[in-house]
């Protein structure tokens, strides 16, 4: 196959993305399929038109990426391509909005609040604040309505850290997520195939030293994972089942990483989806990949494959 990934963009996860692009492309290019990296710029559109048959794998993090603009133009071109599709991505994109659709089928997530910059200014700061932590108690987590790699992203346990949670919160966007902290187990799942044919690979556990940040995400040292995560059997398979649900619930395609923390009684929450999971030498998609025993090259080639048959 001639597989085209699109790596790079101008979100905060670039950099990430340059780095998931060059590990899927030696996967692929080990599998002997013809692969090229490439950024988006003004010659993405005649590049693409050169090369009909050639299918497209975005592994463009954070936004334009993953909120369905780049799947958009490339249904816009009739390009065939790897993963969600537009509509889709869009809601999986927005936090609060994928979260009302799959608690709507029953899976569990936080308690939350959406604060846009502007409300919380218009009535005053500090009593929003208040409200909110008499409503969901401490600690708390407040992050970007839209985002990835944990950025913007605070854990609070104290009522005086929350105004600074806001202000780091709002850099990197203009509406927030506070929702109630859950304890337990972090756990991330990766699912391949869409509808009916979606499944798991195995639930890869984070045991982090501190906050799971963006630090800790792409500098091996502060993390252990497990793979698969230190689970009773039926606390593993909840959790996988529950990531299949989302997956189908919103409609994902061919690959995603549904991020999950199980609490004491195994119940697991769901707290994000990613459309274009992480795929650096760190990422759990891989890791996920492997610790359920495929090649990436094979695995990597049967996703690209799918997506040329599919268009
Ligand atoms: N409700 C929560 N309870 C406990 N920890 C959380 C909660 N929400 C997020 N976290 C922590 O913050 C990290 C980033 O949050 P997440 O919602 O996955 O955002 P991102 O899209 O940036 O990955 C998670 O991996 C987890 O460690
Ligand atoms: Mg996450």
């Amino acid at each position: 196959m001639e597989i085209l990934i699109l790596a790079g963009g101008l979100s905060h996860e670039r950099d990430v993305s340059v780095r998931s692009g060059r590990r899927v492309q030696e996967a692929l290019r080990d599998g002997g399929h013809d692969v090229v990296v490439r950024d988006v710029d003004t010659e993405l559109i005649p590049t693409l038109q050169e090369h009909p048959g050639r299918v497209v794998w975005p592994l463009l993090h954070g936004s334009s990426g993953e909120d369905g603009s780049i799947q958009g133009l490339l249904e816009l071109l009739g390009v065939p391509y790897v993963g969600t599709a537009a509509k889709a991505a869009r809601a999986a994109w927005v936090k609060p909005i994928a979260k009302s659709i799959y608690s709507r089928s029953g899976i569990a997530t936080p308690d939350y609040v959406t604060l846009p910059q502007s409300l919380f200014r218009e009535v005053g700061a500090e009593k929003v604040l208040d409200a909110v932590v008499e409503r969901f108690g401490l600690p708390l987590v407040v992050k970007p309505a839209r985002g990835g790699s944990a950025l913007g992203v605070s854990i609070v346990t104290e009522r005086a850290e929350l105004p600074r949670a806001m202000v780091h919160c709002f850099a990197y966007g203009d509406t927030a997520l506070i929702e109630r902290a859950i304890e337990g187990t972090e756990v991330a799942v990766s699912v391949v195939g869409s509808g009916d044919d979606a499944r798991a690979l195995i639930p890869v556990e984070i045991s982090c030293e501190g906050a799971y940040d963006y630090d800790a995400r792409y500098n091996p040292g502060r993390v252990e994972y497990f793979a698969p995560a230190r689970l009773a059997p039926e606390k593993l398979s909840a959790v996988a089942d529950a990531a299949v649900a989302v997956h189908r619930v919103l409609g994902l395609k061919d690959l995603s990483r549904i991020d999950t923390i199980v609490d004491a009684d195994g119940t697991p929450y769901v707290l994000d989806v990613n459309v274009a999971p992480g795929m650096t030498e760190t990422s759990l998609f891989p890791q996920a990949a492997e610790a359920a025993g495929f090649s990436l090259s094979a695995l990597y080639g049967e996703i690209a494959a799918g997506a040329a048959t599919s268009a």
